[in-house]
């Protein structure tokens, strides 16, 4: 377990599972479990893929994984309630999934985002390069943008922390 002044971070059980969706809600990043949308961006929270963190007992933030083939992973669903910003939970949050990541083995990080900061800071935090730009198949996350920045992570570059 990683922490940074109070914010710590673990893996995600079954029962984190209710708090986990209200804090993607709050970003209109949940996933999309039914039939209302016909290809949804994301279907499902893997808790065995995913970490949350906490603030003094509370959850404040989650992020997953999708692994696409042994070397190569996509980020996912990574969140942090907005009065929790700025305290270093989706740093911490970031880094337990790329260490995860690299411990199954992955070479290349693949993650999408639609924030100018958000883009910014995985760019200065993490090293990640843009790499193109992918069309959105419906409203999620920022509602007025209607396309995906795509940022590629070499991970066998990136230095951990620790
Ligand atoms: C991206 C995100 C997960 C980062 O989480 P976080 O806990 O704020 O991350 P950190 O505390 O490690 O750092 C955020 C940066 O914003 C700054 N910040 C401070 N207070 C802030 C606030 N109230 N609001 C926004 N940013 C703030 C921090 O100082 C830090 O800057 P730095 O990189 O220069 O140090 C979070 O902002 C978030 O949930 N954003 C919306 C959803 C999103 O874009 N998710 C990623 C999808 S790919």
């Amino acid at each position: 377990m990683q922490t940074v002044k109070s914010v710590s971070v673990r893996p995600m059980k079954a029962t984190d599972m209710a708090a986990a969706m209200a804090i993607l809600q709050e970003w209109n990043m949940a996933p999309v479990a039914d039939d209302s949308v016909a290809n949804p961006e994301r279907s499902e929270l893997v808790v065995d893929l995913s970490f949350v963190a906490e603030l003094e007992g509370e959850m404040v933030g989650v992020c997953s994984m999708i692994l696409h083939s042994p070397t190569l992973a996509e980020t996912a669903s990574l969140a942090v309630s907005p009065a929790a910003r700025g305290t270093g939970a989706g740093y911490l949050l970031q880094v337990a999934r790329l260490r995860e990541m690299r411990r199954r083995g992955i070479e290349t990080v693949h993650t999408e985002t639609d924030r100018p900061d958000t883009i910014d800071w995985y760019v200065r935090k993490f090293g990640y390069r843009v790499v193109g730009s992918n069309p959105k198949k419906h409203s999620f996350s920022l509602a007025d943008v209607d396309q995906w920045t795509v940022l590629q992570l070499d991970l066998r570059q990136w230095q951990d922390p620790d």
